[in-house]
């Protein structure tokens, strides 16, 4: 209808294709040893920054420039694509959680009334990341829904961990544990039966997403649900401690395990009448595990067992599936994304990434919802990632593969709008090997130039950004920006991504004589960018977008 409508731009013309590139964890930082990006050889990156300031500037990608309840918050892929889609800033889960939690409204919800039915007979279940990167979730919100949980009636409770080390320092989970386990203890004092019932590394336990490896769900599945594990342990800290141990392991990769009692009995499996919560307020790696759990219909693994319970996810995780269909907390309402403006007035649009990656530039650019606007205008190409190794092995990933679709999808003339998202900077810069981020770095740039190269043909327009730091700095570092040691005096690998501001750079043949960036928008962050690119395709911005970053000057 009319709503979508969008007005012409008064000096931009319609037409052009417009590539929209997002490298994943590529931030702006001083350049060093740690910063993988300056070491690597990246001649086109770093050309498009000679284009500075009208061609080529920085964006904020962290705290309140993408919803996140504070400027101490690393920017991530979720509420980095979120805002680069959506054009404005949402307050993302992290806060709305908060929100909840200290008003106490997420007790009142449909979501926990239907979890707290079970309480009388069953277990409640936690199944989520156990730290506090803020990025999945955070553990200062799984203390305080335990204490209301066992304030509104759960008498035994049974949490199942994952450890992270990827939002987090690797090595951390041992100190999370044991603040979780302090928690409990205190619960067992009340009176309330609390307890940790299982764990597993993310990587290799539950946390997949776009159904990348279900196997990885599947050991998630069997601890959880079943109570088998390789690796029985009677004390989670012991658990953690040994497994890290194991060769080839870390927080990240850490074997599954169950927690055992005196005869060796699982002590926490998921049984008819019981309630799950998985507590990740981030939806990607989520939703496999919420299908597992819901749906009756089931074929990506055999379940074995699928008891009856209540299941509430911390949010409902896609908006399009409804799933799951109860929820703690109602997620943000991101509504009228650029994509669907943009197919709403004929804009033809492709989008391409690798599975690792894939949806970022799908689903969460388009407010966390699967699936096509308009199929006739669209098409969403998803190369498939390798999975079951650690990207470090494989630091070139499938950049060149999506640069290679993306370019045929340019040359086609079928599309106005490619875009894309290059994981290597992240997904390398995530395993905390610095000479394989730099190798990830350098094809990054490699899949940048064939996709410019390209726009070059067709006479088309180039926008070149990121979605937060990662790649940049790879080691912790104090107050005082030097490398953080740890007590033996070490550096301290940072797997992490960052709280750096990103580039974005635009040209290209087609980009219409005096177009630059304004200066009267310093603090300009990700929500900047939609409008920025809607111009770029001749249009103006709904008046709630966040401004467009460019300016039209007559020459
Ligand atoms: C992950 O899920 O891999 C990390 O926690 C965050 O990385 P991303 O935000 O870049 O996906
Ligand atoms: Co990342």
């Amino acid at each position: 209808g009319d709503a979508w409508k969008l007005k012409d731009h008064p000096k931009l013309p319609k037409g052009k294709t417009v590539a929209v590139i997002v490298l994943d964890g590529w931030g702006e930082a001083k350049p060093n040893e740690y910063n993988a990006i300056a070491v690597a050889d990246t001649p086109v990156m770093d050309s498009l920054k000679e284009g500075a300031p009208e061609k080529w500037r920085l964006i904020k990608a962290h705290g309140n420039a993408v919803g996140l309840p504070t400027e101490d918050d690393m920017g991530n892929s979720e509420v980095g694509h979120n805002a680069l889609g959506a054009g404005r800033i949402f307050a993302q889960g992290a806060k709305l959680v908060d929100l909840a939690l200290a008003s106490g409204k997420i007790y009142e919800g449909e979501g926990f009334k239907y979890v707290k039915e079970c309480f009388e007979k069953g277990t409640l279940h936690l199944i989520g990341l156990l730290s506090d990167g803020g990025v999945h979730s955070r553990l200062d919100q799984v203390q305080l829904l335990l204490k209301g949980a066992a304030e509104h009636g759960a008498k035994r409770i049974r949490v199942h961990a994952l450890t992270d080390g990827r939002d987090v320092l690797d090595g951390s989970s041992v100190g999370f544990m044991e603040t979780l386990e302090k928690d409990l203890a205190k619960l067992r004092e009340q009176g309330v039966d609390a307890r940790v019932a299982s764990g597993g590394g993310r990587m290799y336990v539950t946390m997949d997403r776009y159904e990348n490896d279900w196997d990885v769900v599947k050991r998630g599945w069997d601890a959880q649900v079943l109570g088998e594990a390789p690796h029985k342990f009677k004390d989670p800290v012991e658990a953690i401690k040994k497994l890290r141990q194991e060769p080839n392991t870390s927080d990240q990769y850490l074997a599954p395990f169950v927690i055992v009692d005196d005869n060796g009995k699982s002590v926490g499996p998921i049984l008819d009448g019981d309630a799950v919560v998985t507590f990740n307020f981030r939806a990607d790696r989520m939703v496999m595990l919420a299908k597992a759990l819901e749906y009756a219909d089931f074929d990506k693994f055999d379940r074995v067992r699928v008891p009856k319970i209540h299941y509430a996810g911390m949010l409902q995780y896609d908006g399009e599936l409804k799933l799951p269909s109860k929820y703690l907390v109602s997620p943000p309402e991101i509504d009228r994304t650029s994509g669907e403006y943009l197919v709403r007035n004929g804009v033809r649009t492709f989008a391409c990434s690798e599975t690792v990656k894939f949806g970022h530039v799908t689903f969460f650019w388009n407010g966390n919802r699967s699936g096509y606007f308009d199929k006739k205008l669209e098409e969403y190409v998803e190369i498939p990632s390798d999975s079951g190794i650690t990207f470090n092995v494989k630091p070139k990933m499938k950049a060149l593969e999506i640069a290679e679709k993306t370019r045929d999808a340019i040359l086609s003339g079928k599309f106005d709008q490619v875009r894309v998202n290059i994981p290597n900077g992240d997904m390398v810069g995530h395993t905390g090997d610095i000479k394989a981020t730099i190798e990830a770095c350098k094809a990054a740039d490699l899949g940048v130039k064939m996709i410019l190269e390209a726009i070059e043909q067709v006479g088309g327009i180039y926008v070149v950004t990121a979605d937060h730091g990662n790649a940049e700095d790879m080691v912790k570092r104090n107050k005082k920006g030097e490398p953080a040691l740890d007590k033996n005096g070490n550096i301290q690998i940072l797997t992490s991504h960052t709280c750096e501001p990103v580039p974005i750079a635009i040209g290209g043949p087609g980009l219409a004589p005096g177009v630059r960036f304004r200066k009267d928008l310093p603090t300009g962050g990700l929500a900047n960018v939609a409008a920025t690119f809607m111009n770029l395709h001749g249009y103006e911005t709904p008046s709630d977008y966040e401004p467009s970053l460019i300016e039209v000057v007559d020459n």
